[in-house]
């Protein structure tokens, strides 16, 4: 054992436990305890997922922390402070912020997302990168997720800390997260040893859709069976399942993933002008390029005759691109 890493990981406990008591029971945390009230949490959500607050002051957690012995060079190097920039001594890190403890998957916390309640920025403040605490491979949610993604052999990635809770609240006890960073392979790879499904359920603008363009290949790689929700005009889970209720939104979105064939169809047309003869053309190019990568005949069948449907091409000249596109795949 090393005793750094057990005074870091006991530091984020008990930083925790001092954020969630601030929050639930002390003046100091009644407009965080608003702003989260505003948001659809109730105080058993906030209890679940052990959410907390930073108060404003520059040393609530430092002084808790010194009183307790704690070295406060180790807590700045684990991110819970900050060195004063006259070398004076630490100041703590997370300011008047709505606390997420991060877990391990022992369930035991190792890092921290702060909120900020209003506008102000950065919207998500993060525990740096320490020994304890390394984001390509940490997933959120995961060590409270894992006995349902293991028993469905399924799991489901949302874009934000918030989709998560609001999706469990819900009823998704698969939910998880990364970091505010993009994928890695070697989340991809964590995933593959509890799931052979995933389904991407990223934030319905444009910046969620290039994302889960991105993601679904890495998963592939994983071996995994990849599908992809999809959200109406913009929204996050979040902000869906506050605007139609968690029932429409387990019917309308969870229940009902595309395929990641049919989602870059989606995503390719979104991005050509069909009604210009050009874009039209390109799109269908660019179909019979994603068709022809589908393994099985029967299921290429069915995309071609939709786009033989819907675009008046026929069913010939589509079979004859896809196969040269497969041909050159060999
Ligand atoms: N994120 C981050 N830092 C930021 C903005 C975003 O780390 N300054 C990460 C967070 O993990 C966040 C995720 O990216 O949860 C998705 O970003 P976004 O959709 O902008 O935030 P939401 O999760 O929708 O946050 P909220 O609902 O609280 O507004
Ligand atoms: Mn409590
Ligand atoms: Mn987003
Ligand atoms: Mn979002
Ligand atoms: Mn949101």
């Amino acid at each position: 054992a090393d005793p750094n890493r057990d005074k870091q990981i006991e530091a984020h406990e008990l930083a925790a436990k001092l954020y969630h008591y601030l929050l639930m029971n002390t003046e100091q945390g009644r407009s965080a305890l608003s702003y989260l009230r505003d948001r659809g949490m109730s105080d058993r959500l906030i209890d679940q997922f052990s959410i907390g607050y930073a108060p404003e002051s520059w040393d609530t957690l430092a002084r808790f922390l010194e009183s307790r012995q704690f070295a406060l060079p180790l807590m700045e190097k684990g991110g819970l402070l900050s060195a004063k920039q006259d070398g004076s001594g630490y100041v703590d890190r997370f300011r008047g912020r709505v606390m997420f403890p991060i877990w391990n998957r022992d369930g035991k916390v190792i890092a921290f997302a702060g909120r900020a309640l209003g506008d102000g920025q950065p919207k998500y403040l993060n525990s740096p990168e320490s020994p304890l605490f390394t984001k390509s491979r940490t997933l959120y949610n995961f060590n409270n997720a894992r006995p349902d993604i293991r028993k469905r052999r399924k799991v489901v990635l949302f874009e934000g800390y918030m989709d998560v809770i609001k999706s469990w609240s819900a009823g998704v006890h698969n939910g998880i997260a990364t970091m505010g960073t993009a994928l890695t392979d070697e989340h991809a790879v964590i995933l593959s040893r509890s799931a052979e499904e995933v389904i991407i359920c990223y934030d319905g603008d444009n910046a969620g859709r290039a994302a889960a363009m991105k993601a679904i290949p890495m998963f592939e790689k994983a071996g995994m069976t990849v599908s992809v929700a999809m959200l109406p005009g913009g929204m996050d889970p979040d902000e869906t399942i506050d605007a139609y209720g968690p029932d429409a939104f387990l019917r309308d979105v969870m229940d009902h993933p595309v395929s990641a064939v049919k989602f870059k169809l989606i995503y390719s047309r979104k991005n050509h002008m069909l009604e210009e003869d050009e874009g039209l053309r390109k799109y269908l190019l660019e179909a019979a390029r994603i068709i022809a990568e589908v393994p099985s005949a029967m299921e290429r069948e069915v995309y071609m005759k939709e786009l033989h449907r819907e675009f008046e091409v026929s069913l010939d000249s589509l079979k004859q691109d896809v196969h040269a596109v497969r041909e050159t795949m060999q």
